[in-house]
């Protein structure tokens, strides 16, 4: 997002203060910010917010600017227009060429990409006068980011809630990559969370990996136009909408799945967690408790990653080494015995990594390059990672 800039448009409705959450996240992500408010969203939240975030003027009005044609100014000069909150007002004025305030006559002014983002109550929602609009802005060529059903201030269940600030940031992502992006149009498989490898029916050995970082990554490839498949182990988070996602359990059923889908693509990044051996026998029956110890005797897993080096063919790939000591040292021998072209070093002796929330990450190349990417959101660090593996595919080219 760096030096992206983004026209944000927030018009008045219940959830206009979640645009400030947006505001927020997007200057964060480095992107510049230029924000138009209406006059009925002042009502609900003041101008005085977002100008503290984006440390910028906010624009209300066509006649208040300092400057004689702001909506001409401020579409020229965005790479793409937001409007989040959209209220079923702002999308019939859309759809209908009104332009009668400032947010509505620069909307009708703008030559970039515009997105819009309805949230209110599902009556209004769902009526078809509403209904036609979106069509009509759709057949145009706007990017809609259709509301969620949950809880409406309505205090009742319905469609109508403004789309999660994920998907808002996805759908900037992906406007702004469009044409561009290294991604666009390569097919990316990614492998992430744990495995799990059965002793009996109910008992198995597995980790703390959650696939949190790898679904962050499928989730941050597709906003870039890749055609993604995610191999996901047993997790309960939920895999990002729209990609294709196999679901596996074991190791084997791990290696199966990336043999399968990653052989020929153009990225493959191995997050996942994979077991390295399995019981050697697994009892069909629960295993009885006794008062002895128990020995399990382990066998050896196939080597994912090492069989992905040695098929590798014009495949970027990219490893994870999650270490606890002599990091780098580990990662660069990973690197190198498994033929990568670059290789995530996570520490997760810091009590980052596994199960947690931020991650530490630095990316070792094979060309003996390094890039740190910081501590961060695991969104943030998959989005960086992004950056830098996209350069050097590019550079490689
Ligand atoms: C308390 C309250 C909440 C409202 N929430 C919404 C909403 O979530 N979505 C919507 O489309 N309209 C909502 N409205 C109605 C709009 O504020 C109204 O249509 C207004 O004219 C929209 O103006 P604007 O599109 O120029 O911001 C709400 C009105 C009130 C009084």
């Amino acid at each position: 997002m760096k030096d992206t800039r983004v026209l944000l448009g927030v018009t008045g409705g219940i959830a206009a203060y979640k645009a400030a959450a947006l505001t927020s996240t997007l200057v964060q992500a480095g992107a510049i910010v230029d924000v138009i408010m209406t006059a009925e969203a002042e009502r609900f939240i003041t101008p005085l917010t977002f100008s503290s975030l984006t440390a910028r003027p906010v624009y209300t009005s066509l006649w208040d600017a300092p400057e004689r044609i702001p909506h001409i100014r401020l579409v020229r000069e965005a790479h793409v227009v937001i409007v989040a909150p959209a209220t079923a007002n702002i999308l019939g004025k859309l759809a209908n060429g009104v332009a009668d305030d400032l947010l509505s006559t620069a909307l009708l002014a703008a030559r970039i990409p515009i997105i819009v983002a309805p949230a209110m109550n599902s009556a209004m929602y769902e009526h078809p006068e509403t209904q036609a609009h979106l069509q009509t802005l759709s057949e145009r060529g706007i990017t809609i980011v259709a509301p969620e059903s949950g809880f409406l201030a309505e205090r009742e269940s319905g469609v109508g809630r403004l789309a999660s600030e994920e998907r808002l940031l996805d759908a900037i992502r992906l406007v702004i990559s469009s044409g561009n992006g290294v991604l666009r149009g390569k097919r990316v498989a990614i492998t992430a969370g744990p495995t799990r490898e059965p002793m009996d029916p109910i008992r198995h050995l597995s980790n703390a990996s959650t696939g949190a970082m790898g679904i962050a990554l499928a989730r941050e490839a597709t906003a870039r136009g890749a055609e993604v498949t995610l191999i996901l182990g047993p997790t309960a988070l939920l895999p990002p909408a729209g990609v294709r996602t196999i679901r596996v359990v074991t190791a084997q059923q791990m290696f199966d799945a990336a043999i399968a889908d990653a052989t020929g693509a153009d990225l493959t990044i191995a997050s996942a967690a994979v077991a390295d051996w399995r019981p050697a026998e697994q009892s069909a029956q629960k295993l009885k408790k006794s008062d002895a110890d128990l020995n399990v005797r382990m066998v050896r897993n196939p080597d994912i990653l090492k069989t992905l080096g040695e098929r590798k063919g014009g495949t970027f790939l990219v490893g994870f080494a999650a270490e606890t000591q002599a990091h780098e040292e580990n990662a660069l021998e990973k690197l190198r015995n498994k033929n990568l072209d670059a290789i995530a070093v996570n520490d997760v002796s810091e009590e980052r990594g596994f199960g947690t929330v931020e991650n530490k990450l630095t990316l070792l190349f094979a060309g003996g390059e390094r890039e740190e990417l910081g501590t961060g959101s695991k969104p943030l660090l998959a989005a960086r990672m992004l950056d830098a593996i996209a350069k050097r595919m590019e550079a490689a080219k």
